[in-house]
């Protein structure tokens, strides 16, 4: 039997250094609770003087993957990398070496996952990703063990901080999209290319995890519906304000027993009751509905260096824990369903349509009439007049529609002589608009 368990980590970045930090401040009690110290013995990253730096001597840096990932001593690689490649490569080899993995990387596991899961479980390893969705806040491993009871009818999520920073200063301030996200590059919470948060495609990759884990069925990137919040403008959340309801950017997982199993990502006016709805700034919470728990929330921080740290240094711990007792290998994949799925045709819900109108007699008759014609039925109707002279601005909350009539009410919209503009399109999650 080893003194240690030993660590081999792949970058030393945010994150990576985070874990060095934590597993250091509170080596003693992490011993207590593991039974041995854990030792990270050698880092991976590209800055090796500058590391060695930052770190100090007790540390061995080095550029080389293999001399890490080949090292017969080590028996847990924490990829903490980022992107696909080579990180997905990287976990593949540590597997194929018989070393346990933890990773933060949802990229990998949500492209990569279905190659992955059969190659860990081939070797014996334990695989662990709680960093992996929504930082700091633990939602996988209480998915797979202490809810593993229950029968999943929901997973929805606010996954993505950046976008609810954006929604939420939009929301209290006033503000515009475009003059919240260059306030948010400045601060350093959006990135220069603040594509895949803002158009959903973070969220998405978070909830094919989520949605995995939570229906045993493996849901893939091209199974989730996805739209960002590129076009939600102030105006929006000021006419949602007004009808009692906050817009999220959801990460949405059902589990339909009729249509079977959807996931999308979508602006989304929630009820300002609804739990979710008070979730602001960069905060991050997945809301779960299951048939034995009812209603549970998970809150707290999605990214940052410790609370991402906290989850990365939560999954070494239960691996040496489970090396301890020798029961690796315990929770492989838990995707062992092939469930249907629904087609995202078929998904429905009401939705808030926003207009751009000509004022004159018969336009609101004939936009009622296109809605009719694909069997929505509406639910709220508004029409302000503002600054905008000839043209009107006209608001209309439906009951739930499918979302192929709702496509079809749209374009039947667009070509309306009196439709100017369809501006804006938002989902909406409310029990009582059925
Ligand atoms: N970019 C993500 C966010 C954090 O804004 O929440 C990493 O997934």
């Amino acid at each position: 039997m080893k003194d240690f368990i030993n660590v081999g980590l792949l970058g030393a970045g945010t994150v990576g250094g985070g874990v060095i930090k934590v597993l250091e401040k509170n080596a003693a009690a992490i011993t207590q609770k593991v039974g041995k110290p854990i030792r990270i013995t050698k880092i991976l990253d590209r800055n090796v003087e500058a590391r060695q730096k930052e770190f100090g001597d007790q540390y061995i840096f080095t550029d080389a993957p293999e001399e890490v990932l080949n090292d017969k001593d080590i028996d847990i690689i924490v990829e903490l990398l980022g992107r696909e490649h080579p990180a997905k490569e990287y976990i593949a080899q540590a597997f194929e070496n018989g070393k346990h993995v933890v990773t933060a990387n949802k990229d990998v596991l949500a492209r990569y996952g279905s190659e992955l899961f059969p190659l860990a479980e081939k070797h014996h390893c334990d695989f662990m990703f709680e960093a992996s969705v929504c930082g700091g806040i633990p939602i996988i491993e209480p998915l797979k063990t202490s809810m593993a009871a229950n029968t999943i009818h929901s997973v929805m999520g606010i996954v993505n901080g950046t976008t609810n920073y954006m929604l939420t200063k939009m929301s209290n301030e006033h503000l515009e999209y475009e003059d919240v996200l260059k306030e948010a590059q400045e601060k350093g919470y959006a990135e220069s290319d603040p594509t895949a948060d803002v158009g959903g495609l973070d969220a998405a990759r978070k909830i094919v995890i989520l949605a995995s884990i939570a229906f045993n069925t493996r849901i893939s990137l091209d199974d989730v519906l996805v739209e960002g919040i590129e076009s939600i403008e102030a105006s929006d959340i000021k006419y949602a304000q007004n009808l009692g309801y906050a817009i999220k950017l959801l990460a949405i997982a059902k589990n339909d027993p009729e249509n079977g199993v959807m996931a999308c990502v979508k602006p989304t006016m929630l009820p300002l009751s609804h739990p979710l709805a008070g979730v602001n700034g960069v905060y991050n919470a997945v809301f779960v509905n299951g048939d034995a728990i009812g209603e549970a929330m998970f809150l707290g921080l999605g990214a940052g260096r410790l609370p991402t740290a906290s989850s990365v240094c939560g999954d070494i711990i239960e691996i040496a824990r489970n090396m301890q007792y020798h029961s690796n290998g315990r929770i492989s994949c838990t995707c062992f369903k092939e469930k249907k799925l629904c087609p995202p045709e078929k998904m429905s819900a009401p939705a808030y349509i926003r207009l751009q109108v000509l004022d004159q007699p018969g336009a609101l008759a004939a936009i009622a009439a296109a809605f009719g014609a694909q069997n929505v039925s509406l639910r709220n109707v508004l029409q302000t007049n503002g600054v905008l002279g000839q043209k009107a601005e006209v608001v209309v909350v439906t009951h739930s529609v499918s979302e192929s009539n709702l496509q079809m009410a749209l374009q039947i919209l667009q070509v309306l002589p009196v439709v100017e503009k369809v501006s804006c399109v938002i989902r909406v999650e409310d029990s009582s608009l059925s």
